[in-house]
């Protein structure tokens, strides 16, 4: 026997199929948009042009700084875009782009790297501990603690530090003492990696291989290949 159809809470099929809804303001406007989406779909929903901050939609690339607020919270709030999922209630912009100053510099003629430093960001020796760059990185970095790390020349530490930055930038307009907490962590990391790492042998070897014109024959033969073929190589290889 089967049970009998409740015709009075029947669900009809184009609404089984509509994803539930949610409200967020984009902008200062209000839209409903698809539950789970992340936000840049949401910007993308809602037909906004998105000409600026849309690059890997991965969380790698920091291009979709954002600033996000979640209902009856009134702590403003940081994430990546393309990562992050819209929230009933919840109110988010896109970050503009923030002229933080960029030092330019050598490094293979740099004296001494770490000294160098006071001279690029003469900025960063004046941290004020306030930890608002650590409170904005969307990559839970301890931003406070690189910046330290930099002015007192462990660059080793500043780049395990700021391993994850995206170089989204949220870690700049919230300084009060002016400093580009994420700058300092580039220069400080590809410091160490130019004049500090020790290199891995075999990795001059190789450059100095290519440079040689050792596997010109080799790049030939691929560039040749169709999309079959390079398919049919790639996974000879991989097994
Ligand atoms: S350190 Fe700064 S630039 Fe890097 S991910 Fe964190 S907030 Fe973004
Ligand atoms: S926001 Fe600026 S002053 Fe505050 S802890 Fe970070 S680097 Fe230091
Ligand atoms: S678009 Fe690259 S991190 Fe979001």
């Amino acid at each position: 026997m089967t049970d009998s159809f409740d015709t009075g809470k029947a669900v009809s099929q184009e609404d089984a199929l509509r994803p539930p809804m949610v409200t967020v303001e984009i902008a200062g406007k209000s839209f409903r948009v698809p539950a789970g989406i992340t936000l840049m779909k949401a910007l993308w929903y809602t037909g906004h042009e998105v000409t600026r901050g849309a690059g890997c939609l991965g969380g790698f690339c920091g291009a979709c700084a954002t600033y996000y607020r979640t209902k009856d919270d009134p702590k403003v709030k940081t994430c990546l875009g393309c990562s992050h999922a819209v929230e009933d209630g919840m109110s988010f912009s896109f970050a503009p782009a923030f002229p933080a100053r960029k030092a330019t510099y050598d490094l293979n003629k740099l004296e001494n790297p770490k000294q160098d430093l006071f001279k690029l960001y003469p900025e960063a020796p004046l941290c004020r501990n306030c930890n608002a760059c650590t409170e904005a990185c969307p990559q839970q970095i301890d931003v406070r603690e690189g910046v330290w790390k930099a002015v007192f020349g462990d660059f080793k530490a500043v780049s395990e530090t700021f391993m994850d930055c995206v170089m989204c930038g949220l870690c700049v307009p919230v300084c009060i003492a002016d400093i580009a907490p994420n700058l300092v962590g580039v220069y400080a990391s590809r410091a160490y990696g130019v004049r500090e790492m020790e290199k891995p042998p075999g990795l001059f070897d190789r450059i100095q291989a290519i440079a040689d014109g050792q596997y010109d024959d080799d790049w030939d033969r691929i560039l040749k290949m169709t999309d079959d073929e390079l398919q049919q190589t790639s996974a000879t290889i991989k097994s």
